[in-house]
């Protein structure tokens, strides 16, 4: 891309929109006909995604993502799929997961629906809008657009999802099935979410000793997965619409994410890519399977041993994209803290306590980038 060109976009688009019009997103955007991008949108060279620069960041070939064959879990080969489970998250901090008991059905129902509230006219889908941090339900576009200085080319919905009968009554009521499915997806992913974290914390040897009266003393580790039953959960829809000139900007910036685990459904058309050895890896499309990885929180809850890798979205010139995102943690006025378990002399606590609403407010203040939240919480005795 030439820089008369990077210029010619941004004065073309800004001629052609005014300043809140982007605050409308940009399927609003694409729809109105566009063969440019607006100059809001237009990254710095050294932010681009640079796919096709010879010195590109990019890795040439695509190493596989450890794929996870949820199945064998439960099965006598439980002890080798600990271990792979282990390495995935130490190395890669994420894992394709196959074989996880949610139904096809339930998958497609939930790929429909999302495209089908994508499909309602900007008006009722404009209903949800709110800068609102805590809102129940939020429909917006880019990242973070009260505070983004170049906006991304993404639009999404947020939706808290447990307590289900809280926040149920809040979440779209149109498309008419849309509570029905989603309610349903988030159930089964809130489940399979338990499961992987059981395994986890076995993964990370914290044994879970069932015994009552340690149980119900507060602090105990082996409540994590009791308290976790009682988390958070946020569903996030994104849309990525077609982008005409998708070298200059990105569906997503490169950012963490801040629970414990991430479970992410793809459709078939690549678009994300994690940090890898100081390269960027496209992870490839599994039909049906689940982007899994660790975010803030378990690698605090880690102590470092699982990593919170920074991530991104890159867009596409011919094809829109959808992806949903479920984010799991503790409820959220909760402390996150290194496990005590995981602390001793040779491996002091590495992080400082967290919640949520600290996250919050940090994000609040300032723009949300790759993993400055965590680094803050980085005791700076290690
Ligand atoms: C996210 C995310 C990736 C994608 O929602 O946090 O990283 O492929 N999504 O949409
Ligand atoms: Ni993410």
């Amino acid at each position: 891309m030439s820089p008369a060109m990077v210029v010619g976009s941004g004065e073309k688009g800004e001629s052609d929109t005014p300043g809140n019009q982007y605050q409308k997103g940009v399927k609003q955007l694409v729809e109105n006909g566009l063969h440019t991008i607006p100059k809001k949108y237009i990254l710095p060279p050294s932010d681009r995604p640079a796919t096709n620069s010879e010195n590109s960041n990019v890795a040439k070939q695509n190493l596989q993502l450890p794929i996870i064959d949820f199945s064998e879990l439960i099965g006598p080969r439980r002890p080798q799929v600990l271990q792979s489970l282990a390495n995935a998250c130490e190395r890669y901090g994420f894992f394709q997961l196959v074989n996880h008991g949610i139904s096809d059905d339930v998958i497609s129902s939930m790929r429909d629906v999302s495209g089908r509230f994508f499909d309602l006219p900007f008006e009722e889908r404009a209903k949800h809008m709110t800068t609102d941090m805590h809102a129940p339900v939020r429909y917006g576009t880019s990242f973070s657009q009260t505070k983004d200085s170049v906006f991304c080319w993404r639009d999404f919905l947020k939706l808290l999802c447990h307590p289900l009968p809280d926040f149920l009554p809040h979440w779209p009521a149109s498309p008419l099935d849309f509570r029905k499915v989603v309610a349903t997806y988030s159930e089964e992913t809130k489940y399979l979410f338990l499961m992987l974290m059981e395994a986890i914390q076995e993964s990370l040897g914290i044994k879970v000793e069932v015994k009552k009266q340690e149980e119900e003393t507060e602090g105990n580790d082996n409540n994590i997965l009791k308290d976790l039953e009682d988390g958070s959960q946020m569903m996030v829809v994104n849309f990525y619409p077609p982008c005409p000139e998708p070298d200059l900007t990105l569906g997503m910036p490169p950012h963490s994410d801040y629970g414990f685990l991430t479970l992410l459904l793809q459709d078939q058309v690549e678009g994300l890519q994690i940090q890898f050895q100081g390269q960027w890896l496209t992870v490839k499309p599994i039909n049906n399977a689940f982007v899994v990885n660790v975010g803030d929180h378990l690698e605090i809850y880690s102590n470092g041993k699982y990593k919170s890798v920074l991530h991104r979205v890159i867009v596409n010139a011919m094809k829109k994209r959808t992806s949903v995102a479920s984010l799991h943690s503790l409820p959220f006025n909760c402390t996150v803290r290194p496990s005590p378990k995981l602390i001793d002399e040779a491996n002091p606590k590495r992080y400082a306590d967290t919640n949520f609403d600290t996250f919050l407010a940090y994000v609040s203040t300032r723009e949300p980038k790759r993993k400055e939240f965590l680094d803050s919480r980085k005791l700076s005795s290690t």
